[in-house]
């Protein structure tokens, strides 16, 4: 268990104070990880979260105490327990003066959030929500993407591609969760899905992009593996 240090908190804070000391406390939590899940992540989907909503008719402040703490306990990190995020987030805020409405409006976001497979419906019931799930779903693709999925697929030990292990679209959370395919698969598997999967129209236009670059990655990625291919046929003529 994680003991999250109390010392940048008091009962009087108001709005920008508990974001500032909330920040601090994500980011000694997130000092050191590895595997595309670190602080500068949590980071660009918090500033990523505030531009979005600015277009949005929503309670910013929900926004970013979602956006802040919506990876802090990733259930890819325990065992599993994709309820994991929502209670440690729940404890945390508990160390502010928060009304109930707020912390459980957070701590449904966060436990509906995560990506759990390409046929598992992860539908946000709010604008907060949605807007945060946006930003967490721009920074899994694109340049950032790319570098923080082999990032991750190195961490669990994954392989980068293996032409004989085809892509596998996951209609269940369980076959999602101990999927150990190459990474070049999770493109096919989560990463092109999420363009047609944004909420708001500022996220579907940064998306454009991002996608694009990605669909650039794969084509020179295959036109490089093709080389040792041709190779291979050749060898065995
Ligand atoms: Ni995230």
């Amino acid at each position: 268990m994680i003991i999250f240090r109390k010392n940048h908190i008091n009962d009087n804070m108001k709005y920008q104070d508990i974001i500032q000391s909330l920040a601090i406390v994500v980011k000694e939590r997130f000092n050191g990880e590895s595997g595309g899940h670190d602080w500068w992540h949590i980071y660009r989907v918090w500033q990523l979260s505030k531009r979005i909503a600015e277009s949005e008719n929503a309670d910013i402040f929900v926004v970013e105490l979602a956006a802040l703490l919506h990876d802090v306990a990733d259930w890819k990190y325990n065992d599993g327990d994709e309820y994991a995020g929502g209670k440690a987030a729940r404890y945390i805020l508990s160390e502010y003066s928060l009304s109930d409405q707020i912390t459980d409006h957070v701590v449904e976001i966060i436990d509906t959030l995560s990506f759990k497979g390409a046929g598992v419906d992860t539908t946000m019931k709010t604008i907060e929500g949605k807007i945060v799930q946006d930003a967490d779903r721009l920074d899994a693709i694109g340049a950032i993407g790319i570098a923080r999925t082999f990032a991750y697929g190195g961490m669990k030990g994954r392989g980068i591609h293996d032409p004989e292990i085809k892509p596998f679209l996951h209609d269940s959370f369980e076959t999602y969760k101990k999927s150990d395919s190459p990474t070049i698969n999770h493109f096919y598997e989560k990463l092109l899905l999420l363009k047609d999967r944004m909420n708001t129209q500022t996220a579907r236009e940064i998306a454009i992009e991002r996608h694009q670059f990605m669909e650039q990655f794969l084509s020179q990625f295959f036109r490089e593996w093709y080389i040792y291919q041709k190779n291979d046929s050749i060898k065995n003529q």
